[in-house]
């Protein structure tokens, strides 16, 4: 694995794999690791809000045995009071790892080259790597072979969706992906998971047609259609992307039994119905609780040695 964890892209084939083995037997077998970070403390640069990421990587500490460090959007102010080249040069020399969730990608770029310590991804307006693994271990668990599933995903071409597509692209899925014309994926997130994918069987349609999109698919994915940091265009957005919704009918559309997808927090009535996150064929509570397995072994092979366990 590299120093630290960014984007998807910046994986081997072999740490893509890897991650989701060791989460399958970290699942199964979470007290042979609950001192595989004793003595670490990983500080929590929250610049936006979280309900699952907060919980899941302080949780997956304390399942570890270490210890994570809660700094809140007003806390240290980072990037205003002091640089993010400060604080990490500052966090270093306390902690065994930081995690940050912020707007501009360049910020965990800039922070990560600071820095001698791991530096993990927890959401930026590019990626959103965590959600992106734990949502392909989920659907492993689900559905098996990642390289013989259709995913599709309807909605804003945003941080989530490129964060699937790099994971899809490592996996070797058949990817399709619905967006308003105007809000499609950054093209250079699709030519990164076009080039990453030659190698293993992926493929990526991109269309505006949500009815085409979810025609093969064993699972449809939704988001918001106003992320966080977006909020001024919430009207105009829902407007937009109302043809979008994720309902009774667009799901009729997809193979019988396809599993139904979003990363939370859902806005209900917007880009999802009750009717649909609330049925059996929803897995969204499965995708959140897989976030702290899969981020425990993300920072297990950061921050830990394996010999470390047991
Ligand atoms: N899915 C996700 O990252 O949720 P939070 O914004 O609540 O952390
Ligand atoms: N696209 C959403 C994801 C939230 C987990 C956002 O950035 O707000």
């Amino acid at each position: 694995m590299n120093k630290d964890f960014i984007s998807i892209h910046d994986l081997s084939l072999y740490d893509f794999h890897e991650i989701l083995d060791l989460t399958v037997k970290m699942k199964a077998n979470p007290r042979s690791y609950r001192k595989a970070l004793k003595n670490n403390a990983l500080a929590m640069i929250f610049q936006k809000p979280s309900l699952r990421t907060r919980m899941t990587f302080e949780v997956g500490m304390l399942e570890l045995g270490g210890h994570a460090i809660y700094m809140s959007p007003s806390d240290g102010q980072v990037g205003v009071r002091e640089s993010f080249y400060d604080v990490g040069k500052n966090l270093e020399r306390w902690v065994q790892g930081i995690m940050i969730r912020t707007f501009a990608q360049q910020n965990i770029l800039d922070l990560a080259a600071a820095v001698k310590i791991p530096v993990i991804n927890a959401l930026s307006d590019l990626l959103h790597p965590c959600q992106a693994m734990a949502d392909f271990f989920t659907l492993k668990e689900k559905v098996g072979a990642l390289s013989k599933l259709n995913l599709a995903y309807v909605g804003d071409g945003n941080n989530v969706c490129h964060s699937l597509m790099l994971a899809g692209a490592k996996a070797g899925t058949a990817m399709s992906v619905a967006t308003p014309a105007g809000y499609e994926p950054k093209p250079e997130i699709v030519r990164l998971a076009e080039a990453d994918g030659r190698e293993t069987g992926f493929s990526l349609t991109l269309t505006d047609d949500p009815g085409k999109a979810v025609a093969r698919a064993d699972a449809v994915y939704t988001d918001v259609w106003a992320s966080m940091g977006q909020e001024a265009e919430k009207t105009e957005r829902a407007r937009i992307f109302a043809p979008f919704q994720v309902n009774r009918d667009l799901m009729a559309q997809a193979k019988k039994g396809a599993l139904f997808m979003h990363c939370l927090p859902a806005h209900r009535g917007d880009e999802v119905t009750d009717e649909v996150i609330d049925s059996p064929v929803s897995i969204v509570f499965d995708q959140a609780e897989n976030r702290l397995h899969v981020q425990k072994v993300i920072m297990l092979l950061l921050m830990g040695h394996k010999e470390k366990n047991g």
